[in-house]
């Protein structure tokens, strides 16, 4: 998937993420006292050996034999603390930072537009919540301490070395240099990798997601092969992205290695030379031997650290790109007392993509307290009206008053607190029917507020045959409920709400005739003393609003009573005749 990947350089990337570690500053400095346990206690080894064969061995120093085990078991007891301290604090860091940014993640996905939602998919989302995060955790405290630590020792050890013999030491750094130009190059292939395993994990969330979610299409239509198929191509893809990854790691450290015993032999090579054989005692070579492999050792972690950093700076790349989309426009600082519901729409023209508009210059006055129908064909740009209204887009051409206030200069939270809400697709939250009903907002109604509002959505009915009630959980979005079942609790929501502006979008279509005939009677109810707009399926429930609008195309072509429209002869009759035989003949 082509993604926003804002180009900037891997530091850029690490040192905005060690902002987000900033705060645990003390947790670090135990840490770093850790690795510096760590480090002196690899140089005291190193530095053990030397005594260790000169006296012990060559010249039997009886004393010093005493010590030697001694000083062994004390010298790998303190890098026990140390290993310690720096391992479990620098953890304790990163998982402090996966908690903040998967906090910030979630504020942010409560903050972001629809048309940002509209343009990524679930799976996408969920995979940077999910995987990426996890993979900042390496990046944040992995690479850390590594980098601190193994750095420390091998400072350590090249300054040991460097007094031992200054001339071995200067002979070992020859590779150096081409230590870094490896290093460089390899960067730029895990971070190129890591991108791609990132979306390729996206990629496998989605069509799980949607498999999971499509499970009756998929079993009725004969999909399994289909996805399976489809699945197969993104998982090999998966697996072969990784394999790349994981090639280049396994590849990077012998690579490393071999460097660095390059600069070994030439010493190796530099010893053996006759006259430097006098030079040396045994014991200050092998020290000086022990100290280069300790070097070798130490190095090899910063080989497989590259892999984990580039790996990080990626996956923060994806979340920071996240975290700086924008917010919901919410320029307006106005706050609405309780508005009455006067509302004018004013030259709209909308469009979800480029140059194709849905609405075209489109022109509307409600009055308070009038309830207005918008009919029209499928497509013709009715939920797009309606969905303006709280803002759910942002407008582009044209605007909506709101008793007088321009709905642009009023602050997103107050705008939505005056409109209650039925949409097209009603989505029940996994908790009780008594919180669905009294969601967000509303969790202060009482019980008998709720239980009222059931009511007279007719979700009373139901509610009370179920095991617990109110206190029942719904399941995932509402599995236990019937599509009509569903919409009564999302009515019940509306009518809680009790907002001067209600927006109902096909909120009955689900409901047999019957029901809806029910609801009909306490929607009518509920529309009196409120400006409503309701779209509706059936024409016949919307007889009686003060004003009926039929769209077709993104324009109003009509407007006016059922009774006037009816004699005008025109696309409403059309579509009222169409449905009255529909009716007859069903009911035939
Ligand atoms: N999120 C969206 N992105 C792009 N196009 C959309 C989106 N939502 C609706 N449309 C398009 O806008 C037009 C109007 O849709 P809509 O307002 O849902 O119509 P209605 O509610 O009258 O059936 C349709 O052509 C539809 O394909
Ligand atoms: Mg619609």
């Amino acid at each position: 998937m082509a993604e926003k990947q804002t180009p900037v350089s891997g530091w850029a990337v690490y040192k905005r993420l060690l902002r987000y570690s900033a705060e645990y500053w003390r947790t670090f400095l135990i840490a770093i006292v850790g690795m510096f346990i760590v480090a002196i206690s690899t140089l005291l080894f190193a530095k053990f050996v030397e005594p260790m064969l000169d006296d012990t061995f060559i010249e039997r120093d009886v004393e010093t034999i005493k010590w030697v085990p001694i000083a062994l078991m004390a010298i790998y007891g303190i890098r026990m603390l140390g290993a310690f301290l720096s391992g479990y604090f620098m953890a304790y860091i990163a998982r402090g930072v996966v908690r903040k940014m998967r906090t910030k993640i979630f504020s942010h996905y409560l903050t972001l537009p629809i048309s940002f939602f509209d343009s990524q998919s679930s799976g996408t989302l969920v995979s940077k919540m999910v995987y990426d995060v996890e993979q900042l955790a390496d990046a944040a405290s992995g690479v850390v301490t590594v980098l601190f630590r193994d750095s420390l020792t091998i400072i350590a050890l090249l300054i040991f070395m460097f007094l031992e013999s200054a001339k071995l030491t200067l002979i070992l750094m020859i590779s150096i240099p081409l230590l870094l130009v490896f290093v460089l190059f390899i960067s730029k292939r895990f971070r190129r990798v890591s991108q791609r395993i990132q979306h390729s994990m996206g990629d496998v969330s989605t069509i799980t997601e949607e498999i999971i979610e499509a499970n009756r299409e998929v079993k009725i239509f004969g999909g399994q092969n289909y996805e399976n198929k489809r699945f197969e191509v993104i998982n090999r893809n998966n697996w072969r992205q990784f394999l790349k990854y994981h090639a280049t790691n396994a590849l990077s450290s012998p690579v490393i290695e071999f460097v660095v015993a390059t600069g070994f032999a030439g010493v190796l090579y530099y010893v053996t030379q006759p006259s430097m054989i006098e030079d040396i005692t045994p014991g200050k070579f092998m020290s000086f031997l022990t100290a280069m492999l300790l070097l070798l050792q130490s190095a090899r972690p910063l080989a497989s650290i590259n892999a984990q950093l580039q790996r990080g700076i990626a996956a923060a790349q994806s979340v920071f790109s996240l975290l700086d989309e924008d917010e919901e426009t919410n320029k307006g600082s106005q706050n609405l007392e309780r508005v009455k519901g006067h509302i004018e729409f004013k030259h709209l023209t909308f469009s979800y993509e480029k140059d194709r508009p849905v609405l075209h210059d489109l022109s509307l006055k409600i009055n308070a307290g009038e309830s207005v129908a918008f009919v029209g064909h499928s497509g013709s740009g009715k939920t797009t009206l309606v969905n303006l209204l709280p803002r759910f887009y942002d407008l582009q051409q044209g605007e909506i008053i709101i008793d007088g206030h321009n709905i642009e200069d009023v602050r997103l939270d107050s705008l939505r607190s005056h409109i209650a809400l039925v949409s097209q697709h009603v989505t029940l939250f996994n908790d009780t029917v008594a919180h669905n009903i009294a969601y967000g907002d509303l969790d202060s109604a009482t019980p008998e507020d709720i239980r009222a509002a059931a009511k007279a959505a007719h979700a009373l009915e139901f509610i009370e045959q179920l095991p617990d009630g109110f206190e029942t959980l719904v399941g995932e979005n509402g599995v236990r409920f019937s599509g009509g079942q569903r919409q009564r609790i999302a009515i019940a929501r509306a009518i809680l709400k009790d907002a001067p502006i209600l927006i109902l979008d096909e909120a009955t279509s689900a409901l047999d005739t019957e029901s809806e005939r029910h609801i009909q009677a306490a929607l009518n109810e509920v529309m009196k003393d409120r400006t409503t707009l309701v779209i509706a399926h059936r024409l016949s429930t919307i007889e009686r609003v003060d004003k009926i609008v039929v769209l077709d195309n993104g324009r109003i072509i009509e407007t006016g009573k059922h009774k006037e429209l009816l004699t005008k002869s025109g696309t409403y009759e059309k579509l009222y005749k169409l449905q009255f035989s529909d009716a007859a003949e069903a009911s035939s």
